[in-house]
C-alpha cells in the first residue's frame, strides 16, 4: 500500500534508538524526508547511517535535548530550515522517565518529567503547527504509553504526564482538526528496546526477581504471548502519518498485543 508520503517532510524525535529509530526508519522507507533528533550527536549519526545504508534516502540530524527550555523551538527551526517544504509529519518522543513509587521520588522529578513528556510535546507542536495549518495539511503523532490507558503502580510519572498529553492531542484534535491536520497518540505495552530493559532491571531491584525472570512476565503478562518489537509500532506511526489515515483524528492507538484490559 503507498502511504501517501513520498517527499513529506518528519521530524522524528528520541531518535537514535528504540521506537523514534524505529519510526524514523519506517518513515524513510515510505520515502518521506527524514529528520532526526536525540541528544547525543554520536548515537544520531550512527542511526542516520543505519537508515541510509537500509533505505538509501538521505537522513538530516539536529542534536539537542528536547527538554531544556526554548530547545524544543530551536529543534524544529533546525529541522525544517533542512527539508525544502518545511515540516509535514512529527513523531514526538523521548525517553521514558524513572520507574518508583510515589514516595520515591524526589520533589524535582516531577517537573523534571514534566519537561521531558509534556512540555517538549508541547513545544515542538507550537513551533511546528502554524506551518502545518498554512499548508493545509500535516500529521502530529505522540508516541505515549498504555499507561495513558491503564495507569501502572511504579510508573506514576509516566500516569501524570502522559495523561495530561493524552488530553493535549485530543483538544487540538478538536481544535484544528478541520484544517487537514490529524493529533493522535500511540501507545506502546511492552516492546523490546533499552527503555524495556531500564524497565526490567528497576522492577528486578525492587522485587527480588531476576532481570530475565521480569522479562519474562512482561510477556507472559501480555496476552500475545511476547513483547513486541519496535518495528511493529512504526508500521502503526508509518499508517497514521499517510493519506489513508486522514479521518482517524484525537485517537490513542494502542498497540500493546492485548495488554490494557479497558473496554474503550
Ligand atoms: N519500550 C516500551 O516498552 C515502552 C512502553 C511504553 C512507553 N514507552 C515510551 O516510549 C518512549 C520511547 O521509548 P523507547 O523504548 O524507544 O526508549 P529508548 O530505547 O530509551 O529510546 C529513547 C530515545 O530518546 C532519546 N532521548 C531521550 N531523552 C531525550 C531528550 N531529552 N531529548 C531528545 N532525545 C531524547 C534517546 O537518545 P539519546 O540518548 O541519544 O538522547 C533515544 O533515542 C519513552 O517515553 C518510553 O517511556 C516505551
Amino acid at each position: 500500500m503507498d502511504l501517501g508520503i513520498q517527499g513529506k517532510g518528519a521530524l522524528v524525535t528520541g531518535a537514535s534508538s528504540g521506537l523514534g529509530f524505529a519510526a524514523a526508519m519506517r518513515l524513510a522507507q515510505e520515502g518521506a524526508e527524514v529528520v532526526i533528533n536525540s541528544r547525543s550527536e554520536d548515537r544520531l549519526k550512527q542511526a542516520a547511517h543505519k537508515i541510509e545504508n537500509a533505505t538509501g534516502a538521505r537522513v538530516r540530524r539536529v542534536a539537542l535535548d528536547l527538554t531544556p527550555d526554548g530547545n524544543a523551538e530551536k529543534i524544529a527551526k533546525r529541522a525544517a530550515e533542512q527539508l525544502p517544504n518545511g515540516i509535514d509529519i512529527v513523531v514526538s518522543n523521548t525517553g521514558g522517565p524513572p520507574a518508583g513509587l510515589f514516595l520515591d521520588q524526589p520533589k524535582e522529578r516531577f517537573s523534571e518529567s514534566a519537561d521531558l513528556l509534556l512540555h517538549s510535546a508541547i513545544n515542538l507542536t507550537r513551533a511546528l503547527l502554524p506551518g502545518m495549518l498554512e499548508r493545509k495539511w500535516g500529521r502530529m503523532i505522540y508516541i505515549t504509553s498504555i499507561a495513558a490507558i491503564q495507569p501502572m503502580e511504579d510508573l506514576l510519572l509516566s500516569n501524570i504526564y502522559r495523561a495530561g498529553l493524552t488530553g493535549f492531542c485530543r483538544t487540538l484534535a478538536s481544535t484544528y482538526g478541520m484544517h487537514g491536520v490529524t493529533f493522535n497518540a500511540v501507545c506502546p505495552g511492552y516492546i523490546a528496546t533499552e527503555r524495556l530493559k531500564e524497565l526490567a532491571k528497576a522492577r528486578a531491584g525492587s522485587s527480588g526477581q531476576t532481570v530475565d525472570q521480569v522479562m519474562a512476565t512482561f510477556a507472559a503478562t501480555t496476552p500475545a504471548g511476547r513483547v513486541g518489537q519496535p518495528e511493529e509500532l512504526a508500521s502503526i506511526i508509518a499508517f497514521l502519518a499517510g493519506t489513508h489515515a486522514s479521518f482517524i483524528n484525537g485517537a490513542n492507538i494502542p498497540v500493546d498485543g492485548g495488554k490494557h484490559r479497558s473496554l474503550i
